[in-house]
């Protein structure tokens, strides 16, 4: 569980990069100490233990507040595939190298199959079921459609919310920054070309 974020902190700084450095959210509280030398208040576990049966949560998702009753060890892509419908985010690796799940948590790009759903109560998340409208399309969808970036489109969901993010953060970013911002997602179909344009233009608009 080390990959758990996808880092868009700046242009000149890629996932891969920031994955590298990246401690786990989840085990933090577990950060190795020696307990023999360590006061009685540092061995304490600085994480909440819960039970280990189902839990009524209230998550944010795609503006609205949504309960799910979920055992702790359920994953975020499952509570939004399974529990909310919500089947944009694709389940393809399942162990945080493809990028297919990628939502946006509180703007953010995050991998869904590495974050417990109980873990973003209280955080805003987006999937890409958010990016479409009756009345409005968003210029990241328009721009996948102008540069034909998509072939069979099982990777699409996860490009699309990882350039919103991406885009969001750093308007006007270059293609190189663009390119080193894609890292992370994995086209077995090989649209980078189209993606790459997409996600160049998309970031020329500023929201
Ligand atoms: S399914 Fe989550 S990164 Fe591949
Ligand atoms: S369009 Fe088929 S995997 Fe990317």
């Amino acid at each position: 569980m080390d990959r758990n974020h996808i880092n868009r902190s700046g242009p000149g700084f890629s996932r891969r990069e920031f994955l590298k450095g990246s401690g786990a959210a989840v085990v933090v509280g577990a950060a190795a100490t020696s307990a023999v030398e360590a006061p009685l208040e540092a061995q304490q576990p600085a994480t909440k233990i819960i039970s280990a049966g189902p839990h009524t949560i209230t998550l944010n998702v795609n503006g609205e507040n949504k309960q799910v009753t979920v055992e702790p060890r359920v994953l975020l892509i499952d509570a939004l595939r399974n529990d909310l419908n919500l089947t944009g985010c694709k389940d393809v690796c399942d162990r945080s190298t493809c990028g297919a799940c990628t939502v946006l948590i509180d703007g953010k790009p995050v991998y869904a199959c590495t974050r417990f759903a109980i873990e973003v109560v209280g955080q805003k998340i987006d999937t890409a079921e958010s990016l479409y409208s009756p009345e409005k399309t968003d210029d990241v969808v328009t721009a996948f459609c102008k540069h034909d970036a998509i072939q069979c489109g099982f990777c699409t969901p996860g490009f699309v919310m990882t350039v919103r993010g991406f885009c969001d953060q750093n308007p006007g970013a270059s293609e190189e920054a663009c390119r080193r911002a894609l890292g992370g997602n994995i086209c077995r179909c090989g649209t980078y070309d189209g993606v790459l344009k997409a996600a160049y233009d998309t970031a020329q608009i500023v929201r």
